[in-house]
């Protein structure tokens, strides 16, 4: 269904309405109003990003050689209780666990497991999304487990940076494609690939909205990004090609093809008028 934005008979239109119609009527693709979230609303997900965001923090000091990637989650689900929040993994589509560890050649959905123990020179990512007051807010980080190659180094730190030239992108009212776009640019520029089965989505309200955000594409395609939208970016980025693997096994867990490292990092955004704004930092 194509989403149409919509005013009301008799309503003067603001400035928001009429370059969203002006977009609309020369054939782009836009928002409709229920993505658009209310001041309440974002300072809803804002409360929520901040508890997200402690969460990630407790991780970073927690995370060390000799942990079992099951004893981290369990951490991350008493934390967020503590917080009065709720693990968004948690059941989600029967996602057994509170939180995502990708390890190396993990692509992204790995489950913690108290059989498995972080070593030296891995890079892992740990993906939390905290509901507070029914307000979802999804980020996830990078940490490195004592000392790895420069490699591996050079993979994490270049994927940060694709993540934030998809957010200098991200201007009000440009469009989807633009975030995708420049990412895309990015990695391959540094000689990496972008996994393209797994997107960006809006989010607040639910796990997962409207919009998809690839992080790949072509400037000026995809959904306009207005003011009020909420979404992650989260590129998945590899060092080797852009192929991945779903486990047939536990029906979760995402690898690499080639068997390569890959790296993510994650936010959650809202459009201002001024641009992105972090809802979890
Ligand atoms: N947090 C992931 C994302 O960024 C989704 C994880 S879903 C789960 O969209 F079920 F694996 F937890
Ligand atoms: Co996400
Ligand atoms: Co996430």
């Amino acid at each position: 269904m194509r989403r149409r934005w919509t005013v009301e008979k008799g309503q003067p239109l603001t400035e928001m309405d009429k370059k969203i119609l002006a977009a609309q009527k020369a054939g782009h693709t836009v928002p409709s109003r229920n993505l658009i979230r209310t001041p309440e609303e974002i300072e809803g997900i804002r409360r929520s990003g901040a508890v997200n965001t402690a969460l990630l923090d407790m991780v970073g000091r927690e995370i060390k050689e000799g942990l079992s990637t099951g004893a981290l989650d369990d951490m991350v689900y008493q934390f967020t209780m503590d917080h009065k929040g709720i693990p968004a993994d948690l059941g989600y589509e029967g996602f057994p666990k509170s939180c995502c560890i990708s390890i190396d050649n993990v692509v992204c959905h790995g489950i913690p497991d108290h059989n498995v123990f972080f070593k030296a020179g891995q890079i892992v990512n740990v993906d939390v999304t905290t509901i507070l007051d029914g307000y979802y807010a999804d980020a996830s980080r990078m940490f490195v487990i004592g000392e790895t190659t420069e490699e591996k180094r050079r993979l994490v730190d270049v994927t940060l940076e694709c993540l934030h030239v998809g957010m200098a992108a991200a201007k009000p009212y440009s469009y989807v494609g633009d975030i995708g776009f420049a990412i895309q640019c990015h990695a391959q520029k540094n000689g990496y690939s972008v996994v393209r089965e797994l997107c960006g989505h809006g989010v607040g309200l639910k796990f997962h909205e409207a919009p998809e955000i690839p992080h790949y594409g072509k400037p000026g395609t995809g959904m306009l990004l207005a003011p009020g939208m909420v979404f992650t970016i989260e590129p998945m980025i590899n060092m080797g090609s852009r192929e991945v693997h779903f486990s047939r096994e536990d029906g979760w867990t995402v690898t690499t093809r080639d068997g390569m490292p890959s790296a993510q990092w994650e936010h959650t955004f809202v459009m201002t008028e001024n641009g992105l704004e972090i809802l979890t930092q």
